[in-house]
């Protein structure tokens, strides 16, 4: 097989470590890729959201199937334009991403299947919902749990949780007429802000099948103890105890089969990774907002732990075979990453820095570095972007694997390193818990 995977962070150096594994790999390439990706393909310099650019390299080189990391170009449509050329693509089609690139359209769609979420309302202009707010909580300035949501995509940034009268109108005012998400911001979703922890799940689906992945958790906060700024996501983990079978079938049944099914029904049939953003409330999970792949970092701890070939998986799925396969099968040790970050991100800062250590953090046991923000330069790897290394590490327990990715961390050095020192905390103090409970 031939196979072109999309995209430069460190999802996509994970897909392309995975998929390099393929005994049926005959040439890998990555669209624009990174330093890391180079070592597992070839990288090729066409930007993620150049369709034409892509499309053409695809034809010229008699792609197989290409693989699409980031939700940019699956929501300028690039699975449709490779079909239109026949070429086979992993990843929704533009009508189906629209469950992420439109908040507006990914509610009405909760709403037609009666899977649960948020109530909401939306609006296309700040004056009506401002008067809305005011109406609905006419005497209650300091009590207005609200969540306001630019309707189009804003790397994760148009979501703004409220607690007071004044922020909710504030941040009306930064999407609807300041237009601080420019486009993104012509409708925006005002819905009721709900309480519990966060999970997410990701699934496999080739519009018909479903394949649940094992769950993994995000660390969106900058800063240890979950607080500063958000992020991409500083760390992950799999799996994360709080999901347990039963809860794992509520989701199933409840919100990820209906949804696809709703998606079917309405012609605009999904295929690729679904990744819901729930929230456990005291009423059960609801969905807080759909993404159409794989989340970033979460995949590269999922991937650490996938024993089956993953273009196989992949490949069924874009056949719509998915029934016809062996399920997906997992190492049971838990996986964690360690995202390694520039100094001021997620603000400004600075690229060009030298990375070293990155083959020392090599040979340490159960260890592999999933590249970011990196490029190659006269023979050196240097910083990139925002988020620059995954350092990700299997073990026999979660402190095993945790305790082996930060060996690999303090291995690599550039001025400036940093990361949060905390990532899976979480779930060990929920282990620690739920014995103390038993
Ligand atoms: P989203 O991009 O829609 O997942 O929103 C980003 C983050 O905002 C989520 O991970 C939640 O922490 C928070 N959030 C979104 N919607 C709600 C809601 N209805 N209630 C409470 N928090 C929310
Ligand atoms: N890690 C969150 C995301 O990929 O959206």
């Amino acid at each position: 097989m031939r196979v072109l995977v999309v995209g430069n962070g460190g999802r996509e150096h994970a897909l392309a470590w995975r998929l390099s594994q393929s005994p049926r790999m005959k040439r890998l390439w990555i669209a624009p890729g990174n330093a890391g990706t180079a070592q597992e393909g070839e990288n090729v310099s066409i930007a993620a959201d150049d369709i034409k650019g892509l499309v053409q390299f695809a034809k010229k080189e008699k792609v197989d199937l290409v693989v699409v990391g980031p939700e940019l170009p699956l929501s300028l449509g690039l699975v449709d334009a490779l079909a239109s050329e026949k070429i086979r693509a992993f990843g929704p089609s533009r009508a189906a991403a629209q469950l992420e690139s439109s908040k507006v359209f990914c509610k009405l769609l909760l709403r037609q299947a009666d899977v649960p979420t948020a109530d909401y309302q939306v609006f296309r202009d700040a004056d009506s919902a401002m008067r809305y707010v005011k109406a609905r909580y006419p005497n209650d300035r300091d009590r207005t749990p609200l969540v306001v949501k630019a309707d189009g995509l804003a790397s994760g940034k148009g979501v703004i949780v409220c607690s007071r009268r004044e922020e909710v109108l504030d941040a009306i005012d930064r999407i609807g007429r300041k237009s601080e998400f420019g486009k993104a911001g012509l409708q925006m979703v005002i819905e009721e802000r709900l309480e519990g922890p966060e999970v997410s799940v990701l699934a496999i689906t080739d519009g018909r099948t479903i394949v649940p992945l094992p769950a993994a958790q995000d660390h969106k906060a900058a800063y240890d103890g979950d607080t500063g700024p958000n992020t991409g996501g500083m760390g992950a983990y799999s799996p994360t105890p709080i999901m347990t079978e039963e809860l794992l079938e509520t989701i199933q049944d409840k919100i990820l089969v209906p949804s696809i099914h709703t998606m079917k029904r309405n012609r605009k049939p999904f295929k690729g990774v679904l990744y819901a953003g729930l929230m456990l409330t005291q009423t059960g999970p609801k969905v807080l907002e759909y993404n159409v792949r794989f989340g970033d970092p979460e995949c590269q701890p999922l991937l650490m732990r996938l024993q089956s070939d993953l273009l196989d998986l992949l490949e069924a799925t874009v056949d719509g075979r998915l029934d016809e396969i062996e399920p997906p099968r997992w190492d049971p040790r838990p996986s964690i990453c360690v995202v390694m970050a520039s100094a001021g991100y997620p603000g400004e800062y600075r690229t060009g820095e030298e990375i070293t250590g990155l083959d020392a953090a090599a040979e340490v046991s159960d260890v592999k570095v999933f590249h970011a923000g990196t490029k190659m330069q006269d023979g050196k790897v240097l910083t990139h972007g925002g988020r620059v290394l995954g350092v990700t590490a299997i073990g026999a327990s979660l402190a095993n694997a945790k305790l082996q990715a930060y060996k690999g961390v303090q291995a690599i050095r550039w001025p400036g390193a940093w990361c949060r020192k905390d990532i899976s905390d979480k779930a060990a103090m929920y282990i620690e818990k739920m014995a103390a409970n038993a």
